[in-house]
């Protein structure tokens, strides 16, 4: 009976210092509202983007989702009316994976919008494959179009959302208790986004990484400014931009 108990208080205290460490969320403080302010959100039907979303309408803000498939941003958009009492809630769509849906976005954003405040560059996905542009499909969708969240998960703090939602179902099963015990809800996954988006004074760390609305040191070849330069060009190669 000793050992049970000591072994539960032994598991305790490492499921204590494991949620410390990796499911406890900063919040972002900022009380500030957003009326008259327009916000594109992309990939804002799921995951950290609807929760983001919500949180922005909330402050008065007129959010667009730009997302890919009509049926799921649709009824996101209904959600979020819904969650937030804001109607100031669109859709527009916008496939990552296809240059000439981004150009098509940014024009219609053009004709019928008359400013843009924040850029929520939200949307991502893991999977193999190809853009219409021929790119691999996690370089072309993440990278080339999409650079401010980061995909790399640098400590142990995956969020519980659809973003592993190509793994095998029995993965998926046996990761259930895990992500359950280990990983942030989307609301604690959003704060970093909504910090970055909304904090004010952090201006002078614009280009940084965050995690927990903290800012993180990076490993020294993301310092590298010669290869930074040299994605960058690379990218608006590929982009057709240069
Ligand atoms: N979850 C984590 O643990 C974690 C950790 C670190 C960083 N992040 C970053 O957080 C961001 C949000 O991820 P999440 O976890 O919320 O993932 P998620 O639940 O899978 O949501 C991803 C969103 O991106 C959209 N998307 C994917 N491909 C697209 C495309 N080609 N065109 C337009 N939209 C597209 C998805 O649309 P559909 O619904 O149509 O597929 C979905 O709305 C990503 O940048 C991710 O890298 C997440």
């Amino acid at each position: 009976m000793d050992v049970l108990l000591l072994a539960l208080a032994v598991a305790a205290a490492l499921y204590g210092v494991m949620y410390l460490v990796c499911v406890r969320a900063t919040w972002c403080k900022s009380k500030r509202t957003l009326h008259g302010k327009t916000v594109i959100v992309t990939g804002g039907n799921a995951g950290i983007g609807k929760t983001t979303a919500v949180d922005l309408a909330r402050r008065g803000a007129r959010v667009i989702l730009a997302c890919r498939n009509k049926q799921r941003a649709e009824a996101a958009v209904c959600d979020i009316i819904k969650e937030s009492g804001s109607n100031q809630v669109v859709y527009m769509q916008l496939d990552l994976a296809s240059l000439q849906s981004v150009r098509s976005f940014a024009e219609t954003f053009l004709k019928q919008e008359s400013r843009l405040d924040i850029l929520i560059n939200n949307a991502a996905l893991h999977i193999h494959g190809r853009t219409e542009d021929g790119f691999g499909m996690i370089f072309g969708v993440n990278h080339i179009v999409e650079i401010n969240m980061s995909p790399s998960i640098k400590t142990v703090r995956a969020i519980r959302t659809e973003l592993a939602r190509s793994s095998l179902p029995i993965i998926k099963i046996l990761n259930r208790p895990i992500i359950f015990l280990f990983f942030k809800d989307p609301v604690a996954g959003a704060q970093t986004t909504l910090h970055c988006a909304l904090q004010e004074g952090i201006e002078p760390l614009s280009g940084c990484y965050f995690d927990n609305c903290t800012v993180m040191d990076l490993k020294a070849n993301a310092r590298d400014d010669a290869t930074a330069k040299k994605l960058w060009e690379i990218s608006e190669r590929f982009c057709g931009l240069a």
